[in-house]
């Protein structure tokens, strides 16, 4: 190999920087090199800008500039005393190169190496331009979210559109910082792309400060999910449960849903004032998952149909039990989001348009608020959410691209598979291996990557890794990742709050990384408790405790929802079961909204010529909400038919 023998000369530079020679090359396999360090250079490079484990390093070439990262340090023949000399060994990784121009000068980073370093190469440490455009990123499409533990001058920047299109996760053990991490990522994506379509699964209730302003809230007292919107998985799941001997329950089931769909589209077609009849919708295409509305009553009604048939008399058990767990789910105030409309109407596309901001209103993100809610119901939510984020994405051929953010990620794709549900399993490894495609992404956030799914991680191509103690969760990231990441990850046990180490295609480089710090009123609302200052203080008077038991049984932190629910759910308290109240208590009297029910945004169902959805890029940019609102109706009836 032709090599230059002149110093390597930093013309990028505007003050020169000393040069700092390492050592020499003494092996070579592959991309891994050996170098042993000069004794007198050493000497020379004072103690902060020594080599260690991820530092930058370069071989200047004829052609171009290769860099290594540094993978691991030893001593094969330690001194005991100053005076004797002792043999020192970096071992490197050489990830990439940057190739000179015709005056000799560093361009762009460029993954890969053209030129292989051979014995005697001469290795000195990359100068600040040279890492700026190793870690450099086009400023367009990328962000800064810190600085590289390098050279705390040189940021460390997110390519969004790598990190986004191949899903992303977030590691590390709890209050290190991974909630201010997501913010911190997300309010950047956010100021770069105000347009963008987020929702965040939200279980601690900590984001909305973080948000305030562009964010829309969904608490479990103001979120509207049809039932009808469920698919038959998860259909059974909330109707049926995991009751041995299930199968019959789940046939009629089958049986009977697309039968109450096509009851509900022949009311609609018969009533010439209500919704007007979808041009060429075919009633035999009505499928057990098909999105359309039936209301429970129909289902119920044809159970009693069934159960009056004398022939049946023998079968009656599975029916009967079918149509009280219907009725009981209904009335349930803890799935008032689902069952407590008064009437069921087709507001799909209201639906879709308050979780994935179409049009987006300012407002880029939705934050779901699960605290509080049974696990259950959780489950069936996150399910539901996350099969929806996909079909959308699918029907929508990509075109409104979505990120799925999700907390606590273990707890809805667990590797145990007795533990879980199955659904919710089912609709977040969907958007794991197709989501690409169809432009629905995922942000997974967990503590315990070992107790992930191990497929899920394995589809997340950007990985930020802050500390992690657990042996195992280690062991997890080790796996399949390349030795100058590998070698990072040594340090994933001593890191501090807030550091991380990162690496995938969103980023140029495996590297070690120091978030920027969020302003005090961004940070998600997850503060450990101060127990000495709390322990200080006198304790609150007794209405304090009377409001943490009222919300407790209500299941809600909304105060106004908490009286209300409180007023019309007291047998809750006394019957272990879900209580059977009034179907008419959980109801809103004449022309009053059900308390914290958003009513439908300005707009909604208005006809507008429709207009060509947008493709990623034009995310910046305001989209026409008319346009959008057409367009998702139109989606809509693709997905039915
Ligand atoms: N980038 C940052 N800017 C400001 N503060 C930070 C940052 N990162 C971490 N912190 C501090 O660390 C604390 C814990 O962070 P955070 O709540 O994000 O941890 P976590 O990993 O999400 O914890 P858990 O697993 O329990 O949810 C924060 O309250 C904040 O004080
Ligand atoms: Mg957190």
């Amino acid at each position: 190999m032709n090599r230059s023998t002149a110093q390597p000369q930093d013309q990028m530079e505007t003050r020169p920087e000393p040069i700092a020679r390492v050592g020499r090359i003494v092996a070579v396999t592959g991309a891994h090199a050996i170098i042993l360090l000069d004794v007198e250079e050493r000497i020379n490079i004072d103690a902060e800008r020594s080599p260690e484990i991820g530092t930058l390093l370069k071989v200047d070439c004829t052609t171009s500039i290769s860099l290594a990262l540094v993978s691991a340090l030893s001593s094969p023949m330690p001194s005991h005393n100053k005076s004797e000399q002792e043999l020192r060994i970096v071992e490197v990784e050489f990830i990439g190169e940057l190739p000179k121009d015709e005056h000799g000068r560093p361009k762009a980073f460029r993954r890969g190496i053209s030129s292989y370093p051979s014995l005697g190469d001469i290795v000195y440490r990359a100068s600040r331009s040279e890492l700026s455009k190793a870690y450099a990123c086009d400023s367009e499409t990328s962000i800064r979210v810190g600085h590289i533990q390098q050279d705390p001058t040189i940021p460390a920047m997110i390519k969004i559109d790598e990190m986004l299109g191949k899903h992303f996760a977030v590691l590390g053990t709890t209050g290190t910082g991974k909630s201010c991490t997501v913010a911190l990522i997300l309010r950047r994506i956010l100021e770069k792309n105000p347009q963008a379509h987020i929702l965040l699964l939200d279980v601690h209730r900590e984001y909305a400060q973080s948000f305030k302003g562009i964010s829309e809230v969904i608490t479990p007292d103001n979120m509207v999910l049809p039932f009808w919107l469920l698919n038959f998985d998860e259909a059974v799941e909330i109707l049926i449960g995991q009751q041995p001997g299930r199968e019959t329950d789940v046939e009629i089931l089958r049986e009977l849903i697309p039968m109450a769909k096509a009851r509900y589209m022949s009311n609609q077609r018969r009533d010439k004032n209500g919704v007007t009849p979808r041009n060429g919708f075919d009633s035999s295409n009505i499928g057990v998952d098909t999105p359309l509305p039936f209301r429970t009553s129909d289902l119920t009604g044809i159970l009693e149909e069934y159960i009056g048939k004398l022939e049946l008399r023998g079968e009656l058990a599975p029916y009967k039990r079918l149509k009280s767990r219907i009725e009981t789910i209904s009335r349930d105030p803890r799935y008032a989001f689902m069952f407590g409309s008064l009437t069921v109407q087709d507001n799909m596309s209201q639906v879709l348009a308050r979780l994935f901001r179409i049009p987006v209103n300012g407002k880029p993100i939705a934050i779901v608020e699960l605290g509080g809610l049974p696990s259950e119901i959780i489950n069936v939510v996150v399910s539901v959410l996350a099969r929806l984020a996909f079909d959308f994405g699918v029907w929508s051929a990509g075109r409104i691209p979505i990120t799925f953010v999700c907390e606590e990620a273990h707890r809805y794709v667990p590797i145990d598979k007795t533990l879980g549900f199955e659904p919710t399993k089912k609709s977040i490894s969907r958007i794991a291996k197709e989501g690409r495609k169809y432009g629905v992404s995922l942000c997974m956030i967990t503590q315990r990557p070992a107790e992930l799914d191990p497929t899920i991680l394995s589809q997340c191509n950007t990985i930020f890794s802050m500390r992690l103690t657990n042996e195992r969760d280690q062991d997890i990231l080790r796996a399949g990742i390349s030795d100058a990441a590998a070698s990072l990850l040594e340090f994933m046990s001593t890191m501090g709050t807030g550091e991380a180490i990162t690496f995938g295609e969103g980023v140029a480089l495996p590297t070690r990384i120091k978030f920027d710090m969020l302003a005090e009123d961004e940070w998600p609302k997850s503060n450990t408790a101060s127990f000495t200052s709390n322990w200080a203080k006198d304790l609150p008077d007794d209405s304090f405790l009377h409001e943490i038991v009222h919300r407790w049984r209500s299941q809600t932190f909304n105060p106004d929802a908490a009286n209300y629910a409180v007023e019309t759910a007291p047998a809750q308290v006394v019957v272990p079961q879900h209580a059977p109240i009034r179907r008419e208590s959980l109801q809103p009297a004449a022309g009053q909204q059900r308390p914290g029910i958003q009513p439908p945004p300005a707009g909604f169902g208005q006809q507008a010529p429709q207009q060509p959805l947008r493709r990623s890029a034009d995310l910046a940019q305001p989209a026409p909400a008319a346009g959008q609102q057409a367009s998702l109706a139109n989606l809509i009836k693709q997905f039915r038919t």
